[in-house]
Order: structure tokens, then sequence, then C-alpha cells
């Protein structure tokens, strides 16, 4: 198969890494991908939301199978606008419809879905302009923390946690009458703060069955114990102790089931990842959100730990044998820790040389994953974002993954560069 995968971080990077250890993998294309994804497949400079560039590019590269990493395309139609194309609709598009995609692209969708069906979320209200002095009422009455998070997408900086009813009430101005996100915070979801430790769950599904890929604990702040800015995403450790058995099987039965059952009931047509953001409250799961994709830097530990080929998996899932595939994983931890920046997620400086890579690459359980970063003309590799590279290690327990992470940081620099040292801490 030609494949076309859209997008330009680690988690593309892995991605790459992993569908072209297939023997399905023909030729890879990555669009634009980065310094990394390079060394696996061919970068091509197309925007992942350009869908008739695209076009182009698949009827002139005979592409079979489209692979989506970030969200904007998926909630922009990608799917829509593949299988609507009579030049296009062979092709197999891993991602689900716009429709769909809604249960990522707007908070309130995807809380009504969550109502309709009974999948265990926080209690939560939605305001706009209309009823914003019903709003403040709620907000005045409501217990502490509150949890304000703008309805569309927002580049991850949409959801604001509040210690005080002044905070809420400020925020919750700014989001609705100064239009702080713009649009995306024309509505806004007010919600109750839930307990507990966060749990990232993976799914590939047709919206008929479904088979879960793996599962990570991600640590979004930027500072050590949980403290500061909220990222993309810091690093990530998998397995996770308490994601046992018995934990996943409350996850099934009382998230995912329902949630592919309402799918189904709804005609919503899905073709993908589905992402469940979870908070584990005193051993019961609850949705703190939906992703339509994989997570980053999430990626960057689940693919190296799951063992079944990817595209005998989304082959499966277009042809509705996914119930035949056993899904198995490699023995051990897997920790993965992110390489960000100076001054990230706030102001940040670009193109710094990055030192210590060509050492490195050949290391034994440790993959290199690169995000933001590029290739000067004289072929160094640069800095070209907020998060640059996620190291990735396995080993017998998570905290040896780390350690062995840790360690290669250690032989990697670049002006600036920053990384948490405290990636899995709460599960050694
Ligand atoms: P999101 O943008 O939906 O991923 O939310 C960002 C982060 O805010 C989540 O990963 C959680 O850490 C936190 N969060 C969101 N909703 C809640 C909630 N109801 N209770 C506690 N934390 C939350
Ligand atoms: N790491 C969280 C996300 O990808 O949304």
């Amino acid at each position: 198969m030609n494949i076309l995968l859209l997008g330009s971080g680690g988690r593309e990077h892995a991605l790459a890494w992993k569908m072209q250890q297939s023997p399905q993998c023909n030729k890879l294309f990555i669009a634009p991908g980065n310094a990394g994804t390079a060394s696996i497949g061919f970068n091509v400079n197309i925007n992942p939301n350009d869908f008739n560039t695209q076009k182009q590019f698949c009827l002139e590269n005979k592409i079979d199978m489209v692979v989506v990493g970030p969200e904007e395309p998926l909630v922009n139609g990608i799917y829509d606008f593949y299988t609507n194309d009579a030049e296009l609709n062979n092709l197999i598009v891993v991602a689900p419809s716009k429709k769909a995609a809604q249960l990522e692209g707007s908070k309130s969708f995807s809380k009504h879905f969550m109502q309709r069906h009974q999948i265990p979320t926080a209690a939560y209200a939605e305001f706009t302009l209309e009823n914003f002095d019903e709003g403040k009422k709620y907000i005045n009455n409501h217990s502490l923390p509150i949890v304000l998070k703008a309805d569309g997408l927002a580049a991850g900086k949409g959801v604001i946690i509040c210690e005080t009813t002044e905070k809420a009430l400020l925020t919750f101005e700014e989001m609705i009458v100064k239009k702080q996100f713009g649009t995306a915070s024309t509505k806004v979801v007010v919600e109750e703060f839930l307990q507990g430790i966060e749990l990232s769950v993976f799914v590939v599904t047709n919206g008929k069955n479904y088979k879960i890929i793996g599962h990570a604990k991600d640590y979004k702040r930027i500072g050590e114990g949980d403290t500061g800015l909220n990222t993309g995403g810091m690093g990530c450790v998998t397995p996770i102790p308490f994601a046992d058995t018995n934990f996943m099987q409350k996850v099934e039965e009382k998230i995912i089931v329902p949630t592919i059952q309402g799918l189904q009931k709804e005609n919503l047509t899905y073709n993908g990842f589905i992402f469940f953001g979870l908070m584990n409250n005193n051993g019961n799961p609850f949705v703190i959100e939906y992703n339509c994709r994989l997570g980053d830097p999430e990626t960057e530990v689940v693919l190296p730990r799951l063992k079944t080929d990817l595209l005998t998996l989304f082959t499966a899932m277009y042809n509705n044998t996914l119930a035949d595939i056993t899904i198995e994983y490699h023995d051990g931890s897997f920790a993965t820790i992110m390489a960000v920046s100076g001054g990230y997620p706030q102001e940040y400086e670009k193109n710094k040389k990055i030192i210590g890579l060509e050492k490195m690459e050949k290391n034994i359980a440790t993959h290199i994953f690169h995000a933001g970063t590029k290739f000067d003309a004289e072929g160094n590799i640069l800095t070209n974002g907020g998060r640059v590279l996620a190291i990735t290690a396995q080993a017998a327990t998570l905290q040896g993954a780390v350690e062995k992470s840790k360690n290669i940081l250690q032989a990697i620099s670049f002006e600036g560069m920053y990384f948490r040292k405290d990636i899995g801490y709460e599960f050694f």
C-alpha cells in the first residue's frame, strides 16, 4: 500500500516508524513531516488542511490509504471530502466523519452525546452570551474548583481550571464577552472538577467493532510535580499499574461499549482512533474528553509497546474484520520524555542546532522521535517548535524506562533545552 500520513509532530514520527515496519507498507509519504520522518519516508510539503492539493498528490502517487495525525483536518471534514469524491472514494481514510469528529471539535456536542448514552462524565451546564447572567449565577453557586471549557478547538488552551469564584467569573467573561478564543468560546461548558489520576485510552474502531491498542499516563504541566502552565504533554508512561484487568473492564463496559453503540445508534460514521481522556476517580472511570486522534506524546509509548501490525488493524477496521484481530503487546514498560524549547509553552525561539542525535539513533530499545525539528541547508537538524524531541525507552520497569530516557537526554543538547525529570513519579 502507498500511504499518505498527515502531520508533523512526534506522534507522526512514531506513526511513520510503526507503519513502515508493516509488510503491507510500500511507499510512505508524510505531509509535511519533520527531520525525523524524512529518514523513514518521503516528506511532502502539503498542508494537512489543504484537501484539494492532497487530492492531486493522491492521484499522482497512487495513494491507497490516508492516515490523519492531528485533529484539525478531522474537524474540517477530511473524511467527508475523500469519501464524497468519485476519484478518491476507494481510498482507506483513517478518520471519523466530520459529524463524528464533533466529539472532539465541540465540548458541548460530546457532553450531550455522553448524556444521551449514560456515559460517566462530570456534571455540567453550557452558556452563551444569551444566557450569560444565568451562567454567572450558576458559577456563583458552584463548588470549587470549577472547570471552564471553550466549546470549540482552542489549540489545547481552551480548558481553564479555576480555584476561586472570582477567577471563574473573570474567565467566563473573557471567554464569552471578550471572545478570548474567538468563535471557539462563543459557547462555554462549565463543569464539575473531578479528582483523581488521568489516563488516556486508545481504540481503533469502525463504529461497529473496536480494539483497544494501548493506554498511557500523560504529564501535561510544564513544571515538575505537575506545576505551572499546561502544555501539549511533557512525557508519558505505559503500562499503568492501576489500569489492571478490573479497571479496564469498567472502562470497556461503562465507557467504550456505550460510546461505540452511541455512534451506531446515531449513524455517526467512524473509521479511526478514539482517544478516551479519562479520570480514575476512586477506581471509577469518568470521561474528561474525547479526541478523535492519537495523543501526543502518548503515541510515542503506545506504538512502541504495540506488537500488532498497525496496517493490518486499519485494513481490518475498513473490512469490518476487527473482531478477528488479537492485540499483542511487547513486554516491559515504556517511557517517553519530551525535550522542549526554553520558554515553552509561552514564547520560545526556533532554529537552535540540536547536538548529539547522530550518536544515539542506534541505541537498543530506545527511539528518538522528532517533534518540532527541521533540516537547514547544510543538513544540520534544528529546532522548529516548542516540543522538539520525544525520547522513548523500554525497560523491565517504568522507573527503569524513565531512567534510560533521561540518560539519553543527557547526551542531547540545544540552546534552552528543558525536560521534566519526574515523568512517572507517582508510580515508582
Ligand atoms: P482538555 O483540553 O479537555 O484535555 O483538558 C485539559 C486538562 O484539563 C485535562 O487533561 C485535565 O487535566 C483537566 N480537566 C479537564 N476537565 C476536567 C475536570 N472536569 N476535572 C478535572 N480536571 C479536568
Ligand atoms: N497529550 C494529550 C493530547 O494529545 O491531547
